[in-house]
């Protein structure tokens, strides 16, 4: 019997999954304070892993841990050298954790370029015809646009597709993808993040966050882009400086910005991007949708039973 533990809540598909397999037992943490990671971790032959940080300190204890399968496909919240010290095998789901959050990307888009909610306020608020007489200066068309995606992998690609049936241009930032391979997915690749900075209408972040991504979008680099332009980040806080952001915007050096993802989680009070009026915000929920919740719920537990039963498939397992 291999005993799991469930790292955080996660949709009852994949805890049935395990319910149903007999060479599995398995208890749902919840409490996810360091001091209850550090007591419960080491118990366990393998976790899943949602929100909840395993750093060194708990890896230090486990003796037995042999994998943790992320629900998800960012791992900034594991210790990886230490993984790599102890021989931890490290998964991803791969399947199940695109489609939303490229869909949640369109979503902002769409959502700051056509006026958010004014139009269905004016409507409830019996001014029906209030909006034949506004200065119409925030609501564009995406046809013809530009948008430059900095990280073409799953997310990026599906971005991609979406964009081409709005007619919008696809420029692409990943140093890690050939021309070649950029153009078959329908962008052209820009080898200078700057020159992509410059061009782009919008701006769209699906890359992972690492010491090299910190930051990567910040003050100097957002003051390159156009004034109209747009910056929507799904991927993870902390590749936008916020504090930058905050004053690009208020300096009106772009327009807008839609912000999934925080560099803390949840943000503090006093982060100025909460009460900025030209920011889209919503709660790390770009996968929250009925569909990508059950699939990745599934997906991680399938690939902890696949681990132990050697049978995984090895797209799943990070090269650490
Ligand atoms: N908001 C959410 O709920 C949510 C959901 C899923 C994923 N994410 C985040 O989105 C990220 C991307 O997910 P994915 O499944 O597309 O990952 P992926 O690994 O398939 O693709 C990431 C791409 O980023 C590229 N990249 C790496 N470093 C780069 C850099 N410095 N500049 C430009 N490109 C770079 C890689 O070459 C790769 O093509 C994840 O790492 C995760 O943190 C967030």
């Amino acid at each position: 019997m291999y005993k799991i533990g469930i790292v955080d809540t996660m949709n009852d598909k994949g805890i049935d999954l395990l319910k149903k397999n007999k060479k599995f037992t398995f208890e749902i943490i919840t409490d996810l304070s360091k001091e209850n990671l550090l007591k419960q971790i080491p118990k366990f032959d393998g976790i899943t892993l949602r929100r909840g940080k395993i750093d060194s300190e708990i890896l230090d204890k486990c003796n037995n841990l042999k994998v943790i399968a992320r629900h998800g496909v960012g791992y900034d919240n594991v210790d990886t050298v230490s993984l790599k010290q102890k021989n931890i095998s490290l998964l991803v789901t791969h399947n199940s954790t695109s489609t939303s959050p490229a869909e949640h990307a369109m979503f902002m888009i769409l959502n700051i370029y056509k006026g958010r909610d004014m139009f269905d306020k004016m409507v409830r608020e019996g001014n029906f015809h209030k909006a034949l007489y506004l200065k119409i200066n925030d609501n564009f068309e995406l046809f013809n646009k530009k948008i430059l995606i900095v990280g073409c992998g799953r997310i990026g690609r599906k971005i991609i597709k979406k964009c081409l049936g709005f007619d919008l241009k696809v420029l692409v930032f990943d140093p890690n993808l050939s021309k070649e391979d950029v153009s078959s997915f329908g962008g052209l690749k820009i080898d200078d993040l700057n020159e992509g900075l410059k061009q782009c209408d919008i701006l769209s972040l699906s890359l992972p966050f690492n010491k090299e991504t910190k930051y990567l979008i910040n003050y100097n680099n957002i003051s390159l882009m156009k004034k109209n332009a747009i910056i929507i980040n799904i991927s993870r806080g902390g590749i936008i400086n916020e504090e930058d952001l905050d004053k690009a915007l208020n300096e009106k050096i772009i327009s807008f910005a839609g912000i999934d993802v925080f560099e803390k989680e949840p943000p503090s009070d006093d982060n100025p991007l909460l009460k900025n009026p030209r920011v889209l915000l919503s709660p790390h929920a770009a996968t929250f949708t009925k569909e990508c919740l059950e699939d990745m719920s599934e997906e991680t537990v399938s690939n902890i039973i696949d681990f132990f039963e050697n049978n995984l498939d090895p797209i799943k397992i990070v090269k650490l």
